[in-house]
């Protein structure tokens, strides 16, 4: 049989070059080898506090973003999480052998708490949500970023307690991060690339909106003048170019940094290029889905269906397992 996969990505804004190198990218890799769920986590946005509009557009902009670079209905089961409410339904039960403890230990609960004077309940509770929408399809695999290692041990951890407790049910699910593309950094080269840090490269955007962002690239501080030489080791435009550029274009442009024959907005032009290029097709892709958004539904409509049969077979055995199929068993 082939393996399982599961992954998820918030809809909360366009798809950046991080989401692009450290997920979708391999995701689109995996759809051959696997059978694969790729899930649009709307019910996790909501701990942002986001306008309720905009998340709304925004699930619609993902699936586009998704569907733009590959993500093929064909071969995978691509749908919004809210379609099937199984994830919430397991994501309670977890509640159950989940230790406060865990989930207050968590990087991302510490980060993003301090924005709140009240923290919300459902920003501790994240990653319970995220194991529910994990172990819901029993997956053997979720390809992520490095961000997110620490959510999947904690998913590990729910499955083990949860198979002591009411007997073996889940598996335990590797988490997949990828050398070198774990972690992008963002365009101040300091902090990964994140929507909330303002650092992003937008993948699908237009040329123009691509270079905007590109020309605001940190590179190495030292390198005051034009032809001063520069250090590609520590100039994360440099890092960029190896995504895009063929071996020897990559040779060339350390070489003439080196010599500083190549000044810093030279280099991020040629950057931005390669990034405009490479993304072409998917920009192609992605504005006739924009102009064509009942096809994107109806893929969302039968990805919920296809998902929804294998949610409510693990319902089944959890609610029998957790004496919640409680008409059936007084029998
Ligand atoms: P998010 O946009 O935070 O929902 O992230 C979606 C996916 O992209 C997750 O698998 C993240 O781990 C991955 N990801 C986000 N930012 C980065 C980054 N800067 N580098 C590598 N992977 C990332
Ligand atoms: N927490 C993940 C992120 O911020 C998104 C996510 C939710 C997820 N559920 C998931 C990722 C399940 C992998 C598997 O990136």
């Amino acid at each position: 049989m082939k393996k399982r996969i599961f992954s998820g990505m918030q809809p909360s804004g366009e798809a950046h070059l991080g989401n692009y190198l450290g997920a979708l990218r391999r995701w689109v890799e995996m759809q051959d080898e696997f059978d694969c769920v790729w899930c649009i986590v709307d019910q996790h946005a909501i701990t942002a506090g986001g306008d309720p509009k905009e998340i709304a557009t925004n699930v619609l902009d993902l699936a586009i973003s998704f569907l733009a670079v590959g993500l093929d209905p064909e071969k995978s089961i691509i749908f919004v999480q809210s379609d099937v409410p199984e994830h919430t339904e397991l994501a309670w039960l977890f509640n159950a052998v989940t230790p406060v403890g865990d989930l207050e230990r968590m990087t991302q609960f510490k980060d993003k708490s301090q924005r709140f004077e009240s923290i919300p309940a459902g920003v501790l509770n994240y990653p319970i949500l995220q194991a529910a929408d994990i172990l819901l399809y029993k997956a053997d695999g979720v390809p992520v970023g490095e961000d997110q290692k620490q959510h999947l041990e904690l998913t590990r951890d729910i499955a083990r307690k949860f198979n002591t407790a009411y007997g073996e049910t889940f598996p335990e699910t590797e988490p997949l991060i990828a050398e070198h593309v774990g972690r992008i950094m963002g365009l101040d080269g300091k902090a990964k690339m994140s929507k909330s840090l303002d650092n992003t490269i937008p993948v699908l955007a237009d040329p123009e909106a691509v270079w905007t962002k590109v020309r605001t690239a940190v590179t190495d501080p030292e390198r005051i003048r034009r032809d001063d030489p520069g250090r590609p080791e520590v100039c994360n435009v440099y890092t960029l170019h190896k995504f895009f550029a063929t071996d020897q274009a990559r040779e060339g442009i350390e070489e003439q940094c080196r010599q500083g024959a190549v000044g810093c907005v030279d280099c991020k032009r040629l950057l931005s290029d390669s990034i405009v290029d490479a993304f072409a097709p998917f920009r192609e892709k992605a504005a006739e889905l924009h102009a064509n958004p009942s096809r994107v539904l109806e893929i969302l409509d039968d990805g919920a269906a296809r998902a929804s049969v294998l949610a409510q077979q693990t319902m089944v055995e959890v609610r029998e397992r957790m004496g919640l199929d409680w008409r059936n068993m007084i029998q």
